[in-house]
Order: structure tokens, then C-alpha cells, then sequence
């Protein structure tokens, strides 16, 4: 008998079917019923009795409805005599609600962080989690992993394809909050330098950037590092300062691409000349976005 079992509800179900694979572990097996009134019952279809569970699932686009699903499957396999229960939300949805940033705000981050240690799972991990203030809302032992590693390899490809030398490449944090992120790939390669631009929000969703040392960036191969990709403002405004500075190409790679209506068109028809993501959300992409896979950072 199988040991491990790996679940999925809705967000991860191709990261779920790899991983299973990769440890020769049972597949799970749920169901998802609406009763009349719109309430949801959800339960493992599979024997998990004396078993180590996985759950994967990102809480992305319907985060509310993921996370109540999420926590009647974590009780419905802890009933059933799981012997443990490890949780990955690859993309921890309300991420970016870690603080108040106005009056008679919630901190909806750490809310669903409370919410989620209600389910008593024996860890919680995630990917590139948006602050590392995040930790500590959590009781139940929570470890965000890095993607630095995916990408690493990706651009190393990438250089070879396109005959690039790393001193011509300059990595870029889109604003202060993607420093780490900018300094750890950039270490990766030798003879990088990195930049942090200077980010502005004069409203929600509007991204503007501040003026950056032209010295810095002209004729360079700009990789632009962020978390999020969600309305594409972000990535879009600093494309656009960095083209503007002299810089040859802009590349972007992110960890999470939410994608939000009309993102993408904006993000093609954008100077970018290449983006990267990863399948931490899985969903249908236009070829020209291309994506890398987290099944191979994820443990039993
Ligand atoms: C912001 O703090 C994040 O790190 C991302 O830069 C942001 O969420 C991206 O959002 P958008 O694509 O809507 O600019």
C-alpha cells in the first residue's frame, strides 16, 4: 500500500498529477457537490486512513471559495485517519492585504492565516510569498520556498540560445519590495549588476515609475524580477522607463502570474521581449509567455 497521498482541488491539478509521480504516490481522488442552496460539500473519494496527505492548491481567483474548500478537504481527510496533513497554497491569495495601508483596513492576509490554523495541518508552505512579514501571522510551522532555482536555470538556457555575456545583463527589482528577490539572481550570475527602481501608486492599480541612472541600464539586457503579475502595470511601466533609459531588451521573470482581465494583451503588445512565469497558478497561456514547472521544488 501507498504511503503518500496527493490532493488537488481546482488550482494545481497538473503540479499535483507530477509530484505524485515523481514520489510513486496515490493520486487522491475528491468531490466537489453544490447542494440547492448553494452550499458546498466537499470530501477525499480515497482511502487516506494511516497516510502522509499532500494538498496542493494555490488560492488564486476565487480565493474565498478555494480556501472554505480547502478546509473541508483538510477535515475530511483528518476524520478519515490521515496520519498527516502537509499543505502547499503555491499562491497564497490575499498576500498582498499584509498590512493596513489606510484607515479601517483589515489585514485580510492575516485573517486568512487565522483561518487557515483553525485546520490544524502539521505544515504550510508556498512559493515567493509576497512579504516575510507573512511568517509570523502564522501558529501552524509555515516555510515559503524560493523559485530563484527555476529561473536560474531558464535563463542560463535563455543566455546560451541568444549568445549572451551575464556582464551585459542587469537585473532589475521593480520596486523595493523585489530587492531580495533581484539580489539572490543576480548572485546567480557573475558580472550582474542590480537595480531597484522606484515604484509610485498614485491609485489602486495604476503603476508609475520614477527616472532611473540611464548609466545603469543603457544598452543592457534587463531582467525585470517581480512576484505578482497581475494587472501587468507594474511590469509594463518599468518596461517602458527602461526602454525609454536606452536599455537593449527587457526580459521579465515573476513567480505568480494572476493574469487579471486584459493583462496579457497589454503585456504583448508591451517592449518585452520575453516573460517567464511559473505554474504556481495553472491556467491556459498564450505560447509566447513561457512557464516553468514547481513540481520539482515540492517534497512529500
Ligand atoms: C507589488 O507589491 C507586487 O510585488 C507586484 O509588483 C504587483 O502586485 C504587480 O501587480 P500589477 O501587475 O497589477 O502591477
Amino acid at each position: 500500500m501507498k504511503k503518500n497521498i496527493v490532493f488537488s482541488l481546482q488550482s494545481n491539478q497538473a503540479v499535483a498529477e507530477k509530484v505524485a509521480k515523481k514520489f510513486n504516490a496515490e493520486l487522491g481522488v475528491v468531490s466537489i457537490d453544490n447542494f440547492a442552496d448553494g452550499e458546498v460539500l466537499v470530501k477525499s473519494l480515497s482511502d487516506v486512513k494511516g497516510k502522509d496527505v499532500t494538498i496542493i492548491e494555490s488560492t488564486a481567483k476565487n480565493a474565498h471559495e478555494i480556501l472554505f474548500q480547502l478546509l473541508l478537504l483538510i477535515d475530511s481527510v483528518k476524520r478519515s485517519g490521515a496520519r498527516s496533513v502537509k499543505l502547499y497554497v503555491p499562491y497564497f491569495g490575499y498576500s498582498r492585504q499584509e498590512r493596513v495601508s489606510w484607515f479601517n483596513e483589515p489585514v485580510s492576509c492575516e485573517v486568512v492565516a487565522k483561518i487557515l490554523d483553525t485546520a490544524e495541518v502539521d505544515e504550510i508552505l508556498t512559493f515567493d510569498l509576497h512579504h516575510p512579514i507573512i511568517e509570523n501571522f502564522f501558529k501552524t510551522p509555515f516555510r515559503s520556498l524560493s523559485t530563484t532555482k527555476l529561473f536560474v536555470d531558464y535563463y542560463k538556457k535563455y543566455f546560451a540560445e541568444h549568445h549572451i555575456d551575464t556582464k551585459d545583463v542587469v537585473i532589475i527589482s521593480p520596486d523595493h519590495g523585489s530587492n531580495t528577490r533581484a539580489e539572490l539572481l543576480s548572485k546567480e550570475f557573475e558580472g550582474t549588476k542590480k537595480v531597484i527602481l522606484d515604484k509610485r501608486r498614485p491609485k489602486p492599480n495604476l503603476a508609475e515609475h520614477l527616472e532611473v541612472n540611464v548609466d545603469e541600464v543603457k544598452d543592457k539586457i534587463c531582467i525585470i524580477i517581480d512576484d505578482i503579475i497581475d494587472t501587468g502595470g507594474t511590469l509594463v511601466s518599468a518596461a517602458d522607463l527602461l526602454i525609454r533609459s536606452g536599455a537593449k531588451s527587457v526580459l521579465v521573470a515573476a513567480s505568480h502570474g494572476v493574469f487579471s482581465p486584459n493583462s496579457l494583451n497589454r503585456l504583448l503588445e508591451s517592449p518585452l521581449d520575453d516573460i517567464v512565469v511559473t505554474n504556481t497558478i495553472e491556467r491556459r497561456l498564450p505560447k509566447e509567455i513561457h512557464i516553468t514547472d514547481i513540481s520539482e521544488l515540492i517534497e512529500l
